[in-house]
């Protein structure tokens, strides 16, 4: 009965009439079967909040792709000054990016282990860029395969579009894939992507990899942005303390508790590298409060390794500007 109460709260919640996978009467019931009552309602409670704000007082204050003026007078200022085909030339040029961590404990089986990590695939914003990214991962080997958060190029809105290319992208990538939730995302995106996209959400979970006999654990949290509902405290609680931990965070702005509860390797997107940057990939802006060198590629806090992509795809206008999208392979390396 009390089950029945809270479902008719959460539906009453319910931030997208207009799409038909929130419109399935059993989504709710789904999802407070996997996550709990407690959080499912926070969360659709922050998503009504935040999906049409451009200001907040979160650790971002500046959410620019809500504002749609702002992103059509990005679009005709570079069609004016000629700048647009190029900007979406590059926006394409997806490249393969090799990282190696090194991690002290590394079980042996795990020596050359490689992850493939791609991030804020955004795939709604140009129904060509699933085709780019899966030309690029094609020859890429790998044996395990993940993505740091963001499936839409809107925070708000219907998401039809963004599950559909989503679920056509990851025909492309052998099941199963591992995933987190991004600032983009709703939770209800979880049960349309796992069911048919082959995706595993790990939104403040976590689980053992195993290999020849071997174990090392992946976690997952929600978006530590705009959301700010990521729990490392609950995503570790069943993660034994001498194990390699591995992390997928959609910011990196969880630098400081990940390096804290002895992570060794973190994974993030978000800031898109910048994605508009001045020449030496120098960002206009950060999109994250985190220190400047965290923005894109390799970085090291206390203990903890960590990588943040500059994104496989991009939202606003789709262009880049000495920021090229990339996929990224990080083989571990026993130290
Ligand atoms: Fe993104």
């Amino acid at each position: 009965m009390e089950q029945a109460k809270d479902t008719e709260i959460i539906v009453e919640l319910k931030p997208n009439p207009e799409s038909s996978w929130s419109a399935e009467p059993e989504m709710f019931d789904w999802l407070i079967n996997r996550f709990g009552v407690e959080f499912v309602r926070n969360r659709l409670q922050d998503q009504i909040k935040h999906a049409n704000k451009i200001f907040d007082r979160g650790r971002r204050l500046l959410h620019i792709e809500n504002s749609e003026w702002i992103m059509v007078v990005l679009y005709w200022g570079l069609k004016i000054i000629g700048l647009y085909d190029r900007g979406y030339k590059n926006f394409f040029d997806i490249q393969t990016v090799e990282n190696e961590v090194r991690i002290k404990n590394l079980p042996d089986a795990f020596d050359g282990y490689r992850i493939l990590h791609l991030s804020d695939l955004h795939l709604d914003i140009d129904i060509n860029l699933k085709h780019a990214i899966a030309k690029v991962i094609e020859p890429v080997e790998y044996d395990l395969a993940l993505v740091t958060g963001d499936y839409r190029a809107s925070t708000g809105g219907s998401y039809q579009l963004a599950i559909d290319e989503t679920v056509a992208f990851m025909q492309n990538l052998p099941e199963p894939v591992y995933a987190i939730l991004g600032n983009h995302d709703f939770i209800e995106f979880v049960k349309p992507l796992e069911e048919y996209a082959g995706l595993t959400f790990l939104v403040n979970e976590s689980l053992p990899i195993e290999k020849d006999g071997d174990v090392i654990w992946l976690s997952g949290v929600d978006d530590p942005n705009m959301y700010q509902l990521d729990n490392l405290k609950k995503a570790y609680a069943n993660v034994p303390e001498d194990a390699v931990k591995i992390l997928m965070s959609h910011s990196p702005e969880t630098w400081k508790e990940a390096a804290d509860l002895g992570v060794d390797f973190m994974m993030a997107g978000h800031t898109h590298g910048g994605q508009i940057c001045l020449p030496g990939g120098i960002p206009i802006i950060l999109h994250a409060k985190c220190p400047r060198t965290f923005v894109n590629g390799p970085w090291k806090h206390k203990n903890m390794q960590a990588y943040t992509s500059p994104g496989t795809g991009g939202c606003g206008v789709p262009v880049r500007f000495n920021c090229p999208p990339e996929i990224t392979i990080h083989t571990l390396r026993k130290a």
